[in-house]
């Protein structure tokens, strides 16, 4: 296997780069500056968002003027084929999160990351993750395994859940909380060594990647907050299922990762959980 990243991987980081530019632009800088607004109760955006999405919509157009572009801010936007002659259904798409962890960001908290990710057909095939405050950048290629800062990566080496750090994330509805979710995460806390809760799904799926994070699991996320992760565990050795164990990760609002021992530990429980989504009915 190649020991370093092809040239079309290369060519996304520095776009993806370039996007971090704009963040470290409004990290810490005054709030009056960020523009804060609610697309909800708790689920934030500002204009250090938009700005980021709007140098990936830009970079990635230019680049594959024939693909699909999902924005997290900016929908779904269609390729030059559906614009000029209806859909095509083979066409490549991107998911795209500008900025995952925007809560982090507008609390001056530097765990927080943009996420860009190319599936054909539903099956990821690129995938680039960066933390720009943390300057450490994750990029994978189907079957061409994982990199971080450069550097060849795998999932934690037979690492059993007693002995692994594990991490986990909450929806801004908090619709875990009434149901079974907080009896999960205290079965796992009590079973590894520790748990965390950073506030970048992202970042979370990336660290499972490199071995940081023995697994991660988390229920109502997105596409955008998947798509790029899924595959960078994947490459790195890593298992990536839905909490039902199966494939649905990308569309069915769960996911859980890790390597081997730990993720099926994990699912052992999730899918166990009293009344939690993901439990057998
Ligand atoms: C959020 C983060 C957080 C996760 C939330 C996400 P956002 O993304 O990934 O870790 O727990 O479920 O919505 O909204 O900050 O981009």
């Amino acid at each position: 296997m190649n020991n370093s990243m092809s040239p079309l991987l290369e060519s996304v980081v520095l776009l993806v780069r370039r996007a971090g530019a704009e963040l470290l632009r409004y990290f810490r800088a005054p709030v009056s500056q960020l523009g804060v607004a609610h697309k909800g109760p708790r689920d934030l955006v500002t204009r250090a968002d938009n700005a980021s999405e709007t140098v990936l919509i830009d970079g990635l157009r230019a680049m594959f003027p024939e693909d699909t572009i999902v924005a997290e801010e900016s929908g779904r936007l269609s390729n030059e084929n559906e614009r000029d002659a209806g859909a095509n259904p083979d066409a490549a798409t991107w998911y795209i999160d500008p900025l995952d962890g925007t809560t982090n960001f507008v609390h001056f908290h530097p765990v927080h990351s943009i996420s860009v990710a190319r599936y054909i057909n539903g099956i990821g095939s690129l995938a680039v993750v960066l933390a720009p405050a943390l300057d450490e950048c994750f990029g994978a290629e189907r079957g061409r395994g994982c990199f971080w800062n450069g550097r060849r990566v795998r999932v934690a080496a037979e690492v059993e859940m007693r002995d692994a750090l594990l991490a986990t994330g909450f929806s801004y509805a908090r619709s875990e909380l009434g149901s079974g979710g907080l009896d999960c995460f205290r079965v796992v806390l009590e079973r590894c060594r520790d748990l965390r809760r950073c506030g970048s799904a992202v970042l979370d799926l990336a660290y499972t990647a490199a071995g940081i994070y023995g697994g991660f699991w988390e229920y109502h996320l997105k596409p955008h907050d998947v798509a790029a992760g899924a595959l960078l565990v994947a490459e790195a050795g890593g298992r990536v299922t839905d909490v039902a164990g199966g494939t649905d990760f990308l569309f069915g609002g769960s996911i859980v990762v890790g390597a081997p021992f730990v993720h099926s530990e994990l699912l052992e429980i999730l899918r166990r959980g009293p009344g939690h989504p993901g439990a057998p009915r």
